[in-house]
């Protein structure tokens, strides 16, 4: 591979991803002196943790009687009980910490008329273990994702984080079991760079572009996943996609739960407010699995709205129209941008669209990278935080606003643990040649393929599979067709078109290098889905409408050989860090 001109560099932590998390440890780690790279294929403040809108969880109490407690029970709840409890335990008792850094960092959060941080209801959020609503998501209006995003990369440059932006990374570099670091393309000018690390963390976030219609950005491809996959790791948990219940309705565009926990709420084509048949207790505000699959019944069963009975209506049109302005201002722009919808005036059509991934990299609290043994042992030098982590506090179902507190708890905990392990007198391993020339030949392979498939057409073939086969609702059957065709299309990569052959900014490659990221993401889902036949959380089988603990409370762990996929199983950690508190699952499901 001599015609690729390598640089070198050497680093304490690479991270690779610029979102929430990525910066958050980044912050962290230099912070704490560490040589820290941050590599990302997008300009950081364009990550997509700057389209979170509602907030961030953290029981901070200060609207009312709050406890990290109450916290950890809705959370393993909304988990449908497959989150590991460890973990929730310690995302719930360092999150009001996470947020009060937050704020010091300079978000700016929305504020009570006496100076606290504003902070709204959302979904699932209860108080007292599920007795009533409670105000616990901490906003800044309808933007609060970008409002992290911009202060966290304000402190990261402040620490002095070296950034290496518009970069994509190719694959991991991996030794003896142990991860030395990663290769990537530099966009700009075409070089390619080897980064040597102690520790590597992944950070590239979710891989929701594996669907036709989803909330995510278009660089949402879990490139860090597949890498992982690529270096012979499993994935976990890959069934578990979160549909949220109000994408726009022909567009995607993301209406924040926010809606709901300022008064908003959902009607049928009967003008009925349905959620009170499904949740008589949450309503609108029940947790997302619930809520989307009650669309999807009412959709299915003919009381749609819209001329094709394909959606339903949010109203917030009720509000007081300041309330409007200043807490969501965002969603009242898209809407009127995306729906020609005034909202302070008409109901917002919307529909279910994929939102979420609960599976990724498996990994214990610290964010270490684990493997499947009994013992659970690390995998030295890779970590993994974010949505492309499963660590998992989601289980089968996150909460809204869950996702903004992982990313900074998490992140930071990636960067207290880093800090641990890293000594001074540690020096960069040689890392053998082989390993860069086998990343490099799939590089070149698709750089040169000459096929007559097109990436977009592969890359459509496979979101409209995943769209129509692994859906809200999967059975047998679905998932059966759905494994064909996600493999077909699988095959026809070996002849794939790129038809820019040059190393700068080629966007044609991008998205080609993208496609096989994503493709491997969408075996592993459908197997996944394919093989645990319950429901839970995200994961509704028609087929299996019910929870089955006895046998599948534990862990999916899908490995990808080819197209080949090895399926095992690790059991959920139902014992806490301490003990103060733990949670077991009723017999039946309330909501
Ligand atoms: O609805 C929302 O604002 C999304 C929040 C989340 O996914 O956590």
């Amino acid at each position: 591979m001599s015609e690729y001109k390598i640089i070198d560099h050497e680093y304490d932590v690479v991270v690779l991803g610029a979102g929430g998390s990525g910066l958050r440890a980044a912050v962290g780690l230099s912070e704490a002196g560490l040589k820290t790279a941050c590599i990302s294929k997008v300009f950081p403040t364009r990550s997509h943790t700057s389209a979170a809108q509602g907030g961030i969880s953290a029981a901070l109490g200060n609207m009312g009687e709050d406890d990290w407690r109450w916290h950890m029970y809705d959370t393993v709840k909304g988990s449908d009980w497959l989150g590991d409890q460890d973990c929730i335990e310690y995302l719930c008792k360092e999150a009001p910490r996470a947020v009060l850094e937050l704020e010091k960092y300079g978000v700016p959060f929305s504020r009570t008329k006496d100076g606290k941080i504003y902070q709204r209801p959302f979904g699932g959020m209860t108080k007292n273990y599920g007795n009533e609503t409670v105000q616990r998501t901490c906003a800044a209006a309808d933007r609060t994702g970008h409002a992290i995003l911009h202060t966290l990369y304000g402190q990261a440059l402040k620490h002095n984080t070296e950034f290496f932006i518009e970069y994509f990374a190719l694959d991991l570099l991996m030794m003896n079991g142990a991860c030395k670091g990663l290769i990537a393309w530099n966009l700009n000018d075409g070089t390619i760079h080897r980064f040597r690390s102690h520790i590597t963390i992944i950070a590239t976030g979710g891989y929701g572009k594996i669907y036709y219609s989803s909330t995510s950005a278009h660089t949402c491809t879990g490139d860090g996943n597949a890498m992982a996959l690529r270096a012979g790791l499993p994935l976990q948990d890959m069934e578990f996609v979160q549909f949220h219940p109000t994408g726009i309705y022909g567009h995607g565009t993301l209406i924040s739960e926010g809606v709901r926990g300022e008064g908003g709420f959902l009607v049928n084509s009967e003008g009925e407010r349905f959620m009170k048949r499904y949740a008589p207790n949450a309503k609108d505000l029940a947790s997302r699995d619930v809520v989307s699959r009650s669309i999807a019944i009412e959709i299915n069963q003919g009381r749609g709205v819209g001329k094709e009975k394909d959606h339903v209506h949010l109203h917030l049109d009720h509000l007081d129209p300041k309330v409007i302005e200043n807490r969501l201002p965002g969603i009242s722009e898209s809407s009127r941008l995306f729906a020609n919808v005034d909202v302070t005036k008409e109901p917002i059509p919307v529909v279910p669209t994929v939102h979420y991934n609960m599976g990724g990299i498996p990994t214990n609290y610290k964010a270490e990278v684990i493997t499947l043994n009994a013992s659970e042992e690390v995998i030295p030098g890779l970590m993994a935080i974010g949505e492309a982590a499963c660590v998992s506090v989601h289980g089968a179902n996150r909460l809204g606003s869950n996702s903004l507190i992982d990313l900074v708890v998490f992140g930071r905990a990636a960067a207290k643990r880093a800090a641990e392990i890293i000594k001074p007198e540690m020096i960069h391993e040689e890392i053998p040649q082989s390993e860069t020339d086998k990343c490099l030949d799939r590089f070149d392979r698709l750089r040169n393929s000459n096929g007559p498939n097109p990436t977009s057409e592969l890359r459509t073939s496979m979101q409209k599979t995943m769209q129509s086969k692994c859906a809200v609702f999967r059975t047998e059957k679905t998932l059966k067709e759905g494994i064909e065709e996600i493999r077909n299309t699988f095959k026809r990569i070996d002849s794939i078109s790129v038809k820019d052959k040059s190393l700068i900014f080629n966007t044609d490659l991008v998205e080609t290098l993208e496609f096989d990221n994503l493709i491997r993401q969408a075996i592993t889902t459908m197997d996944s889905a394919y093989n645990r036949k319950e429901s839970r959380g995200a994961h509704a089988r028609e087929d299996f409408p019910n929870r089955d603990d006895k046998k599948y409370m534990k862990h999916t762990l899908t490995w990808l050989n080819g197209s080949k996929t090895k399926i095992d199983y690790r059991p959920v950690h139902t014992s806490t860090l301490t003990n103060e508190v733990q949670y077991f699952p009723p017999q039946e499901r309330v909501y």
